[in-house]
């Protein structure tokens, strides 16, 4: 039986991919290596805490000797790296960790991988590596990376190391770059669950600037049923843009949460706009979408409905993640005379 090993798949978009592989085959097992850090949550996994086919291993991608052990018994074939620090705005306030984990925590993840003979390494990154767009075009794969924040900054510096260590070490390396998710089980710091969140409890939505800034919205099935494609399918070398073709205004995105939720859009509350905030990311996904026939299937209205109606249903879950640092990390952000009215 092959073993693939998801870094990061305590995560919200991991733990969807873990469960994905886990009922769609059936001859392969998942080793679930992740740090658990305040993203994540064994409980995104409980549903694959009985399956034998599933293992957990908690620990740090930076860790070289505990990566070189977990790969050096030869169980694990392949790798697929979601593990990083991945919240835009936390990497404005402390750059140097999303440099270590995204970028330092990757290149550990290569050597041993090279060191261990790995068939197939493939680097999970993000549209935001290729900058900010104006009111037209898109994102091909031969967009120049050109990244705004210190986020996207490190997830293009650990690509450039993907690919190098493609063409230095000849390692079968494959880089996926999606858009924006969104779905079950991400953690209320991003967009849509966080103005979920809020709107349940009658608190007020802080939306960035205009809230004009366009993201492509893909749900998160969409992407996890991507990634497993292009494990399996994917061209060596190869970079592969994922997104749905479905561009929102954030405004847009949390109107319709509004909607769905019953609420009034008075609970909108404009805020000084990020620093190097982009304006907007479009997707040209059409060398996925021939290649590996693959397309997100995903209506956003559909899929808001539901991931807004999977948050009402698990309140608990919401509530269980957020810890103590995440009041004091929102109390400061909401009282750094930010909130422009
Ligand atoms: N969320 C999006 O919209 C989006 C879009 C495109 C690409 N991505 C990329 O997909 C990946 C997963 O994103 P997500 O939204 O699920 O993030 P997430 O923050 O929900 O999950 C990240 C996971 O990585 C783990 N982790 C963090 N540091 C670690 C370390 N040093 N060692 C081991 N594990 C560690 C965390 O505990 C967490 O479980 C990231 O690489 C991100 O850059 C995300």
């Amino acid at each position: 039986m092959k073993t693939i090993l998801v870094t990061g798949g305590a995560g919200f978009i991991g733990s969807d991919l873990v469960r994905r592989i886990l009922s769609e085959e059936p001859d392969t097992s998942v080793l679930t290596y992740d740090l658990l850090t305040y993203a994540g949550n064994l409980d995104n996994l409980k549903s694959c805490i009985r399956d034998s086919r599933h293992r957990f291993a908690r620990g740090d991608i930076c860790d070289r000797e505990r990566v070189g052990e977990l790969l050096g018994s030869g169980e694990v074939s392949q790798i697929i790296n979601l593990a990083a620090e991945s919240h835009v705005d936390r990497s404005i306030l402390g750059p140097k960790g999303f440099a270590e984990t995204n970028v330092l925590g990757t290149v550990v993840l290569l050597e041993a991988a090279r060191e261990a003979g790995i068939e197939r390494f493939v680097q999970v990154s993000t549209d935001e590596v290729y900058g900010s767009l104006g009111s037209e075009g898109s994102f091909s794969e031969e967009s120049p990376l050109a990244p705004s924040s210190p986020y996207s900054a490190s997830k293009a510096a650990a690509d450039h190391f993907v690919e190098a260590f493609g063409r230095t070490f000849g390692m079968d390396v494959v880089i996926t770059r999606c858009s924006n998710n969104y779905g079950p089980f991400q953690f209320p710091e991003k967009l849509i669950p966080l103005m979920i969140r809020n709107a349940m409890n009658d608190e007020p939505l802080p939306i960035y600037g205009d809230g004009l800034q366009v993201r492509d919205w893909i749900h998160v099935g969409d992407h996890s049923r991507a990634l497993l494609s292009v494990l399996k399918n994917g061209e060596s070398g190869g970079i592969y843009n994922i997104g749905s073709g479905n561009e929102r205004t954030n405004l847009d995105v949390v109107k319709s949460v509004l909607r769905v939720l019953g609420k009034p859009e008075s609970l909108i509350r404009h805020i000084e706009d990020r620093p190097g905030h982009d304006r907007r990311y479009s997707m040209d996904a059409s060398k996925i979408r021939a290649e590996l026939d693959w397309q997100a299937e995903v209506e956003f209205e559909r899929g808001i409905e539901n991931t807004v109606q999977w948050y009402i249903d698990n309140r608990d879950w919401l509530e269980s993640v957020i810890t103590g640092e995440y009041r004091n990390y929102y109390s400061a952000w909401y009282s750094g005379g930010r909130t422009t009215g």
